[in-house]
Parts: structure tokens; C-alpha cells; sequence
């Protein structure tokens, strides 16, 4: 895709001061960060940055704290510990920045979460201005939070002096580019997840782009249910199956939406439960289905054998738990043994992919959860449209 956006890499930077939005939006679990993969991401861009001399600023959210409120728990203090850690030098984490922040050629500085700032959600105008009178240039690198219309993510963007993408922002696009504008056939996206009502729009715009689309989780059970199986206790949205009915009839597009033939059961899932696997026609009104069997994880691996080009959001089972966690592992080990151009993103789908070890063998991992779905809706994303505007 030839994106009309100015670039940061084609811009002078020494000594100019850099606003940088990242998405450093990590889980952090009793203080410790969980997966460190969007800071892992952002580095070339600071990286970048340092080498060139311009006094970086970093920017970004973590969590969603009660705006114009400072929240101990939601700090970026542990990503500046890591940043540092990462980089290999210091990172002060700045807490009062607004109204000019202080940094040398070549040295970066954290600034404390964007939303502890009264106007950052609703792109307070006045806000954005603040933001951009920091700067020479504004760097947007946030694809995690490019569907995000915030004062550090649009507002900022409107006035600053210069407004450009970042190498990451750049990395993400045209990786989403190769999987969607001229794609290797077949085209095969995995969606799964807990709801259909949450990724209706994503599941309708696949189905006239991609020529299979793999279901898992609770989107499954609703289809399943849908189609008149007795899906016992699972998960599954009964207001949905209007639109679950209409997907299953190519009516949407022509991409076959292949169902589980097998599935994982149990009454719960309390610690030490066993699974039970079950043909989809004998599932029990107790069950509850957790997981995809062993036949339709080798049917969606053969499947997933013959694409070329794989897109994956969601897992298509309860994998945190160890007995619910094969179809997962087996779409993550089928994803990663495939020639396939395959593009994955979302929090849980990257956890999965850390988790069963397959990181270097996914062709490109996205920062983005619901920016990825988004994109994939064919909605603008507005953080682009505004670097667009200034280019
Ligand atoms: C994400 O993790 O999805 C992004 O960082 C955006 O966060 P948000 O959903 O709180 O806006
Ligand atoms: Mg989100």
C-alpha cells in the first residue's frame, strides 16, 4: 500500500525535539510486566531516534485509569525499568511533562500514562495543542491505538509542526498490506474468541475477503448452535444467530466457514477437571464446550497447510487452562509450520504463540488488538487518516 504519510525516517533529526506515541499498553501481573512484546516492537523506532541525535519523548497509555487523576497502579514505571533494561541506558520516567520536557540530543525520556491527563480520551482540543507544543515533530508509532480518536493519538497530530508515521506504524501497514491487498491464495483467517457480537463486523468484512474463515471459541459454539447442534452449557450468543445463519450461508461473501466435527467437553473448569472429546452430535446438556477436538484440529491444520496467505485473532479455546489448551497449540504449531504469509495479533492470540513457542516462525506479529480487527473491518483508522491530512 503506498500510504501518503510523511515518514520519520525521511525527516532531519538531530537535535529536533520528537514527540514518539507508542503503544507500551503491556499486561503487568503484581507489578511485572507479562508479555514485553510491545516494547520489543517500539525499540527500532527509539533506536532509531537515539542514533540520529534527537531528544526523544516517549508518550502512551497503560490501561484505563479515571482521567485527570494520577492512579499509582496503572504508572509506567515498570516500562520505563524495562525500556531500560531493553535499550541499554537510562530512562527517567517523567511524572509532571506538560508543560516542557527537559532531554539532550540522543537521550530519551518516558513520559508518565497519557491518561492520567483530564482531555485525553475525548481529544480535548486544548490538550492536543499542550501535546504538540512539546515538539518539532510528532511521531506516530501507535498501531495498538490508531483506532483511537485521543488527543495523543489524533489532536496532537492536527497541530503539530510536523506530524509523521514511525517505522513500526510503517512495519505494521505493510504487513497488513501483503495480507490483504494482493494476497497468496488460499486466504485462511482464523477468528475465535469468546463472542460473535464483539467481532460481528470483522467476521462479515472476512468473509468477502478471505476464502476460509476458521472459527474457535465461543463464535464456534454460536455457529454450532445455529446450525442445530445441542452445544449443552457452552458459550454462545442466542441473539446472534440471525447473523451467524446468514455467515454460515455465504451471504456475506463467498468464504467457507468450516465448523468443528469434534470438540473438547467438561461440567467446569475447576482446577484438576478432565476433558472429555465428544463428536459434535453427542454433546450433553451439562457440557460445555472448551476447546476443538483432535479431528477438527487436523482438518483445520490441513486447511491451514494449503494457505497462502494466514491471518489470526483469537484463540479457539480456554488455552490457559492445560486441558483445554491443544486446539490452540495445534492451530498456533499449524500457523507456524506453514509456508503460508502469516499475520497474527490481538493480546491473547500473541500470549498463545508465546506460550507454545512458535514467536519466530509467525511471519509477522501485530501489535494491534482491536486496531488489527478494525483494519481488517476496512474502517478507517483515525490516527492515520489525521497523518494523512498532514502529509
Ligand atoms: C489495546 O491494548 O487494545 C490498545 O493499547 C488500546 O487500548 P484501549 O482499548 O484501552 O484503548
Ligand atoms: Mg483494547
Amino acid at each position: 500500500m503506498a500510504l501518503a504519510v510523511k515518514r520519520m525516517t525521511e525527516l532531519e533529526l538531530d537535535g529536533r525535539r520528537l514527540l514518539i506515541r507508542e503503544d507500551l499498553n503491556v499486561p503487568i501481573k503484581d507489578g511485572a510486566i507479562t508479555s514485553a512484546k510491545r516494547l520489543s516492537a517500539a525499540l527500532p523506532t527509539i533506536e532509531y531516534a537515539l542514533q540520529h541525535h534527537a531528544r526523544v519523548a516517549l508518550i502512551s497509555h497503560l490501561g484505563r485509569p479515571r482521567e485527570g487523576a494520577v492512579d499509582a497502579a496503572l504508572s509506567l514505571a515498570p516500562v520505563a525499568t524495562m525500556l531500560a533494561e531493553l535499550l541499554g541506558r537510562p530512562v527517567p520516567l517523567v511524572t509532571d511533562w506538560l508543560d516542557g520536557i527537559d532531554v539532550q540530543p540522543g537521550h530519551v525520556v518516558l513520559c508518565e500514562n497519557v491518561r492520567f491527563l483530564a482531555g485525553e480520551t475525548a481529544n480535548d482540543d486544548a490538550l492536543a495543542r499542550r501535546l504538540a507544543a512539546l515538539c518539532d515533530i510528532y511521531v506516530m508509532d501507535a498501531f495498538g491505538t490508531a483506532h483511537r480518536a485521543h488527543a495523543s493519538t489524533h489532536g496532537v497530530a492536527r497541530h503539530a509542526p510536523v506530524a509523521c508515521a514511525g517505522p513500526l506504524l510503517i512495519g505494521e501497514l505493510e504487513a497488513l498490506a501483503r495480507a490483504l491487498d494482493e494476497p497468496a491464495h488460499p486466504v485462511v483467517a482464523i477468528i475465535g474468541g469468546a463472542k460473535v457480537s464483539t467481532k460481528l463486523a470483522v467476521l462479515g468484512a472476512l468473509a468477502s475477503k478471505v476464502d476460509e474463515l476458521i472459527v474457535g471459541g465461543g463464535i464456534a459454539n454460536t455457529l454450532l448452535a445455529t446450525a442445530g447442534v445441542e452445544v449443552g452449557r457452552s458459550l454462545q450468543e442466542a441473539r446472534m444467530h440471525g447473523f451467524a445463519a446468514k455467515l454460515l450461508a455465504r451471504e456475506f461473501g463467498r468464504a467457507s466457514v468450516p465448523l468443528p466435527t469434534d470438540v473438547v467437553v467438561a461440567e467446569s473448569m475447576d482446577a484438576g477437571v478432565r476433558g472429555t472429546v465428544k463428536p459434535t452430535d453427542a454433546i450433553a446438556k451439562r457440557d460445555m464446550i472448551l476447546d476443538i477436538g483432535p479431528d477438527t484440529a487436523r482438518a483445520y491444520g490441513e486447511r491451514l497447510s494449503r494457505a497462502g496467505t494466514i491471518l489470526w485473532n483469537g484463540p479457539v479455546g480456554v488455552f490457559e487452562h492445560p486441558e483445554f489448551s491443544q486446539g490452540t497449540r495445534s492451530i498456533a504449531e499449524a500457523v507456524a509450520a506453514s509456508q503460508a504469509f502469516s499475520i497474527a495479533g490481538g493480546g491473547e492470540t500473541l500470549a498463545a504463540i508465546e506460550q507454545f513457542g512458535v514467536v519466530d516462525e509467525i511471519s509477522y506479529l501485530s501489535t494491534g488488538g482491536g486496531a488489527f480487527l478494525q483494519f481488517l473491518e476496512d474502517k478507517p483508522l483515525p490516527a492515520l487518516e489525521i497523518l494523512a491530512d498532514r502529509a
